[in-house]
């Protein structure tokens, strides 16, 4: 399995990070190859909404704003499974995951083939700060994006300052689960 996990924090040594190194052990013990993408070091900008509303993502499923976005999403195509990992800020995903998952959604979710997301295992993770104040809401934005581009929900897991060390063993251990998946027929 070829897995890809997102971090989306610009704290390379916070929650998210750690949940992101929990899922690369998990997943690699289960033998998948893992690639590791930080939303916050990609120059991805967010969605122009060009013309009345819709650009090229609506017919030709590519984004035309010119960007780090183009590349990586070119290569989710090959990816089998994801592992998604954000902080809550304000009740919902960072800036990056948002800029990211807005551009991807608007690619994917009208294709009339496949998307590339299309019955693949997505774990949503969302981490908050000691209070979980919109923990449940961060995760119900990331469960609608999965819901429009197709995926498998395979889980949603919220983490917090506090309860931190039982649930990175929960990421670790989910992340495991999909690596050991195979790979999506006719791939
Ligand atoms: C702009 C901003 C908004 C935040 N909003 C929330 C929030 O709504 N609820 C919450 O529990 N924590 C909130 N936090 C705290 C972060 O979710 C928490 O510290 C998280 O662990 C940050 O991830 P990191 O360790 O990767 O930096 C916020 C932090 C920032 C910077």
């Amino acid at each position: 399995m070829n897995v890809m996990i997102f971090t989306c924090s610009p704290n390379i040594d916070g929650l998210t990070a750690a949940c992101g190194n929990a899922a690369k052990i998990g997943a690699e013990e289960a033998g998948a190859k893992v690639v590791m993408v930080n939303l916050n070091r990609q120059r991805i900008g967010r969605c122009l909404a060009c013309s009345n509303g819709w650009g090229t993502c609506r017919e030709e499923h590519v984004c035309q704003v010119k960007d780090d976005f183009q590349e990586l999403h070119a290569s989710i195509a090959n990816i089998d499974a994801f592992v998604m990992i954000t902080p809550v800020y304000w009740g919902e995903m960072s800036e990056s995951a948002k800029a990211f998952s807005d551009r991807i959604r608007r690619c994917e979710a009208l294709k009339k083939d496949q998307s590339f997301f299309e019955g693949k295992p997505v774990i949503s993770v969302a981490a908050a700060g000691g209070s979980g104040n919109g923990l449940t809401t961060c995760l119900t934005s990331m469960e609608r994006f999965l819901t429009h581009v197709k995926a498998e929900k395979f889980d949603f897991i919220g983490i917090t300052q506090k309860n931190r060390v039982y649930k990175l063993h929960a990421i670790q251990e989910a992340a495991r689960a999909i690596g050991g998946l195979s790979p999506r027929k006719g791939e």
